[in-house]
């Protein structure tokens, strides 16, 4: 079968297709003919893990040991990227129940990755339901990441009906489905982008858009229950007056000192910094096909690209063009 493998970190030049053995499932696993992947923020840092620095990370740098454990210190340990995939079943393990031969679903590899490529053997316990009846399939393998990252990280601050929120990076695949999310918990939502995504973050259900090259969110005088950052390029000194009396300052992406505010203001003050991980279960899933199903979580796809070029997808993706999501289709007959 056709793979898109990457044998050393750098540019979108790795990526390169080959021919690799068709997997077998194991007894719990079921065989998915891949028909779509997405590509997203966490495919572009594992292809060139390698060389990136402490300072690059956009975690605490506790973790960049692990990380490079997991990814591989000087090469690539997970050789096949992709983490959201649509497809259908084309075989199962003896003792596989969840799933038949045929079915078509939707799920999400996290950092597994390995969905760039035809087939894929996954745990039937894994990540992964019968796709939305209402998606395509390039559709259905756009929505897991970000909205099972969202939903966990939202989940942290309670959002209820009539709250003010802003997202910081509401055009992003995390923030897009923040921005639906919290529509649908009954918010008003204001989303934060730049000149080119602002008719699309309007698309998604966002009360307001503030193009961020145009205003600062933190000077227009309006207070926010929730302010969402979820690259975390502004900060909680300078959002603070933007918070109200008990206003949560939620962040997906943080280092050390956050860690440390996020401590502090647990202890001392009305305002809290709050900084989580997600933590996604299969019910997170089931949760998000049912908001599909219901029109609550759309999505929109920018470009689709064949696996051949993958990293074509890659480098419109890493120039900061994608206006929404990016896809690799998977040529397999005429699905
Ligand atoms: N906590 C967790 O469990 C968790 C899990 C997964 C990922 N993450 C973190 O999430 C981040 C990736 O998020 P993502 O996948 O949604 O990324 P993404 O799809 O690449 O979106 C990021 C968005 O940020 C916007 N942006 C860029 N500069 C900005 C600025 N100065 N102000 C406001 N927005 C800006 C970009 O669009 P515009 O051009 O419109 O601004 C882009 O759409 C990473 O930092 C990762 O570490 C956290």
């Amino acid at each position: 079968m056709k793979a898109m493998v990457v044998t050393k970190y750098g540019s979108p030049d790795v990526l390169q297709l080959k021919d690799i053995p068709k997997p077998s499932p194991k007894d719990n696993e079921v065989l998915v003919k891949i028909y779509a992947v997405s590509v997203n923020y966490g495919d572009l840092v594992a292809r060139n893990f390698g060389n990136i620095s402490a300072a690059e990370f956009n975690m605490p740098s506790i973790f960049l040991l692990p990380a490079k454990m997991e990814f591989g210190f000087r090469k690539p340990k997970k050789q096949i990227l992709g983490s959201e995939f649509a497809g259908d079943i084309e075989a199962i393990g003896k003792d596989v129940t969840r799933f038949k031969v045929g079915d078509p679903v939707f799920g999400y590899r996290g950092s597994s990755m390995g969905a760039n490529t035809e087939y894929l053997c996954v745990s039937e316990d894994g990540m992964m339901a019968i796709k939305p009846v209402n998606m395509s399939y390039e559709e259905a393998a756009s929505v897991p990441y970000g909205t099972l990252t969202a939903l966990n990280l939202l989940r942290k601050v309670d959002i209820q009906p009539g709250q003010k929120v802003l997202i910081n990076g509401a055009s992003g695949a995390i923030g897009s489905a923040a921005v639906q999310l919290a529509k649908h918990y009954g918010a008003e939502v204001t989303g934060v982008c730049s000149t080119p995504r602002v008719a699309f973050v309007k698309a998604l259900g966002a009360d307001k858009v503030i193009d961020y090259t145009k205003a600062d969110f933190t000077k227009n005088g309006e207070t926010y229950d929730v302010i969402f950052d979820i690259l975390g390029r502004s900060s909680f000194a300078s959002c603070k007056n933007s918070l109200t009396q008990n206003g949560h300052y939620l962040l997906a992406s943080f280092k050390m000192p956050q860690l440390f505010q996020m401590l502090w203001t647990s202890r001392i003050g009305s305002k809290k910094v709050i900084c989580a991980l997600s933590m996604e279960k299969l019910d997170d899933l089931m949760s998000i096909k049912e908001l599909v199903e219901t029109g609550k979580i759309k999505t929109v796809i920018d470009r689709c690209y064949p696996l051949e070029q993958t990293a074509e997808a890659h480098r419109y993706v890493e120039a900061g063009h994608k206006k929404a999501k990016v896809i690799i289709t998977v040529a397999q007959g005429n699905k």
